[in-house]
């Protein structure tokens, strides 16, 4: 089993919101990383990304050109599972669904290295379920960064009933790394440890906020704004959270409180209709232009 200094090859799988930024945040901290996704444009998306985000901050010294580039060379987009297999920890950043994440463990426990780490972002979906797909599961474990990676400070370790103490030891470690080569993150990253119950720590508790204030806006208690605004200014929020919902992804809050509701089994978790109409309707958020609030896109037709 790899230890945190010989996590030297990072595959990232999923090229979107989440593992862009976690993809940036390896080869910042001087791994090689492998990038996969299975749509090709979200792969050159994502490149672009990076890059762009990279020389930004270059270009505001908090970065030196040299890091910069090497940061970009480093990352290598790939187009199989196959390309992973000299990869030393796996991180998965694809939708959040479990049938479709437990195959990708299927397929990453039989080509990658018998001791690679493989790691889930998932939001929400039990670990021990992933890990009890491979033959390998007290090398699995869960890595939830939050949106965007580079920028959020938290990273929250989920232990799965089989991770063993080495693995944990060895991701926390390899964590706290980020902070010490991305000067972005000044203050680094604080890691905190969750056992494996629905939603983790943070989206159990944040997923029923942006629920309810989804019930809020259906039954017209008050306009979207003010239910922003309201939080915002009322619990000293840094967005309100519908905003909050449309940055994470109105599909992934409708996944996880989906997640809380069968696993927990409390009506308190069951996703609000508006919310669900939403998804629908392809409202997925700022990802596509179109949320709660609109990003520079014609809405559709569906009003709360
Ligand atoms: P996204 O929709 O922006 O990106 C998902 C990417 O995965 C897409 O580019 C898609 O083409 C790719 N993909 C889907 N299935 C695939 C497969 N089988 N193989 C390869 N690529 C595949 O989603 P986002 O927001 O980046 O979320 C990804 C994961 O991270 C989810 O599990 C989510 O719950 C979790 N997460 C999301 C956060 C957020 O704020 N959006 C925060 C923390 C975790």
């Amino acid at each position: 089993m790899a230890t945190a200094s010989e996590i030297a090859a990072v595959g990232v799988i999923g090229a979107g919101q989440m593992g862009s930024g976690i993809a940036q945040l390896a080869a910042a901290a001087g791994c090689a990383v492998l990038l996969l996704d299975a749509d090709s444009a979200a792969l050159t998306r994502a490149v672009a990304s990076i890059s762009a985000s990279l020389r930004r901050l270059a270009a505001k010294g908090q970065l030196s050109q040299a890091a910069c580039e090497d940061s970009i060379k480093r990352i290598r987009c790939v187009s199989t599972v196959q390309d992973l297999r000299e990869a030393d920890l796996v991180i998965e950043a694809i939708v959040e669904n479990e049938d479709v994440k437990k195959k990708l463990f299927v397929e990453l426990d039989k080509i990658t290295k018998p001791s690679a780490i493989l790691a889930s972002n998932t939001s929400s979906i039990s670990i021990t379920r992933l890990a009890s797909a491979t033959k390998r599961p007290s090398q699995v474990i869960g890595m939830h960064f939050f949106n965007p990676p580079p920028i959020m400070r938290l990273i929250e370790i989920i232990r799965g009933a089989d991770t063993s103490d080495e693995v944990f030891a060895a991701v926390k470690s390899f964590s706290e790394r980020f902070p010490d080569v991305f000067k972005i993150c000044r203050l680094g990253k604080t890691v905190i440890c969750s056992q494996d119950y629905p939603g983790f720590i943070v989206n159990r508790i944040l997923m029923p906020l942006i629920n309810e204030a989804f019930w809020a806006l259906y039954t017209g208690v008050a306009t979207k704004e003010d239910i922003d605004t309201g939080m915002k200014l009322g619990t000293n929020h840094p967005m309100g959270p519908l905003q909050l919902a449309d940055f994470i992804g109105l599909d992934v809050c409708l996944s996880v409180l989906r997640v809380l509701h069968n696993g927990l089994g409390d009506n308190k978790y069951s996703p609000c209709p508006l919310l669900v109409q939403y998804v629908d309707a392809g409202r997925l958020g700022k990802k596509r232009g179109v949320g709660v609030y609109s990003y520079g896109q014609k809405s559709s037709n569906v009003k709360p």
